[in-house]
């Protein structure tokens, strides 16, 4: 039993006594305890080991008060599993030496068996349900296929993903090729993390938002539409396409029962375009955290407002970034709590 499920509640529409708050890529980057483990291993090593990833998925919980707990792992462990090799590179990012290129580059990719592969994070989650011994509930996650295709390969981080998108308009065969490979290891590797424990399931297409309405249909949403098809009677699931907000109203027919925004759409817009059957979760400038804490308060409080009671979640619109003050980051979560809490009262 949950002590506190508000997210979850909150994601199937039940009435609360307020909103619930979590941040997008809480869990490392920021906190001083996270760089201390950052500088013993490696970052797959931090993923790998149950006992670092339980600690690193506590960490936020415990120093900020969130409402949630989200895993520690990374969208990228799926295109390792598959069989491309992918390492960090400090204050770089991601980088596949071999990404795919050609139809004969597919012959190293793989569908694998994800319990082989990807137990280490079944492990992990087990671990930490035990841990989190019911405070709050465990957001389990994966890349969306069309994001997950991006990187295996552009090979690396890009502002445009060019090479991804010439890859997708010049071998279409191809690429729908890999992406339902993509998708069928997604679901299975995602069935596994609900059972070992995780409560409700976000998608990340980071990238989503770079594709044409038709071609985000095509690219994306079609398989994105499979894994929340495929989740359905397990858990919630939450898509956070950032930028893609001109498909919220084709996103909210999957049956998710939650959709991440960004800051560049106004919630009461999002809201007109998503319908009122889905929670909205968002959408405050990550890069506002670095404001004074008093404009941090009464910047929530506009977007609580903005947002009205009820089906929100409170979240960052992205992630949130490695130089926000932990004290700023605490001021967001306990400003969401307090203000909600009145909001709600008054209604
Ligand atoms: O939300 C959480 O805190 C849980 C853990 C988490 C990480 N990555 C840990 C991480 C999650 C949910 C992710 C998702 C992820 N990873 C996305 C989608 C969300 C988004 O922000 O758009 C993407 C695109 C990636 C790929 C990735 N991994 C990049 C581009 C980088 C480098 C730079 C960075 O920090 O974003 C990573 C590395 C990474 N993943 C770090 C962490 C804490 C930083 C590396 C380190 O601290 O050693």
């Amino acid at each position: 039993m949950l002590q506190n499920d508000l997210l979850l509640r909150t994601l199937k529409g039940e009435t609360t006594e307020r909103t619930p708050v979590w941040m997008m890529r809480q869990a490392g980057r920021y906190l001083p305890e996270y760089i201390v483990l950052r500088k013993k291993y490696g970052f797959f090593e931090r993923c790998q080991t149950p006992e670092l990833a339980c600690e690193i998925t506590l960490q936020p919980v415990n120093i900020v008060g969130v409402d949630a707990a989200i895993l520690f792992s990374d969208i990228l462990v799926v295109p390792q599993a598959m069989g491309l090799e992918v390492e960090l590179i400090e204050s770089k990012g991601p980088n596949l030496p071999n990404p795919i290129k050609t139809v004969s580059d597919l012959i190293r990719v793989r569908v694998p068996d994800v319990n082989e592969t990807l137990g280490y994070v079944f492990d992990a989650i087990k671990l930490i349900k035990q841990e989190l011994n019911g405070r709050v509930p465990l957001i389990g996650f994966a890349g969306a296929p069309w994001t997950i295709l991006c990187y295996m390969v552009q090979g690396k981080g890009s502002k445009t993903f060019d090479e991804a998108k010439a890859f997708c308009y010049m071998q279409p065969q191809l690429a729908h090729q890999l992406l339902q490979m993509i998708t069928d290891t997604t679901i299975a590797y995602l069935k596994g993390q609900v059972a070992a424990g995780a409560d409700t399931i976000q998608i990340f297409d980071s990238w989503g938002g770079l594709l044409s309405p038709d071609d985000f249909e095509d690219i994306s949403l079609q398989y994105i539409r499979q894994i929340v098809n495929a989740l359905k009677d397990e858990v919630p699931t939450i898509i956070f396409a950032k930028g893609a907000w001109h498909s919220l109203e084709a996103m909210a027919a999957t049956g998710a029962a939650g959709l991440g925004i960004d800051w560049c759409i106004h919630p009461q817009m999002a809201r007109k375009f998503a319908g009122n059957n889905v929670t909205l979760q968002g959408n405050f400038d990550p890069a506002k955290l670095l404001s004074p804490i008093p404009v941090i308060k009464k910047e929530v409080k506009n977007m609580l407002q903005a947002f009205g009671p009820g089906r929100h979640v409170a979240n960052l619109g992205h992630g949130i970034l490695p130089n926000v003050p932990v004290d700023h980051a605490k001021a967001f979560v306990d400003t969401v709590k307090e203000e909600s809490t009145k909001l709600y009262a008054q209604q």
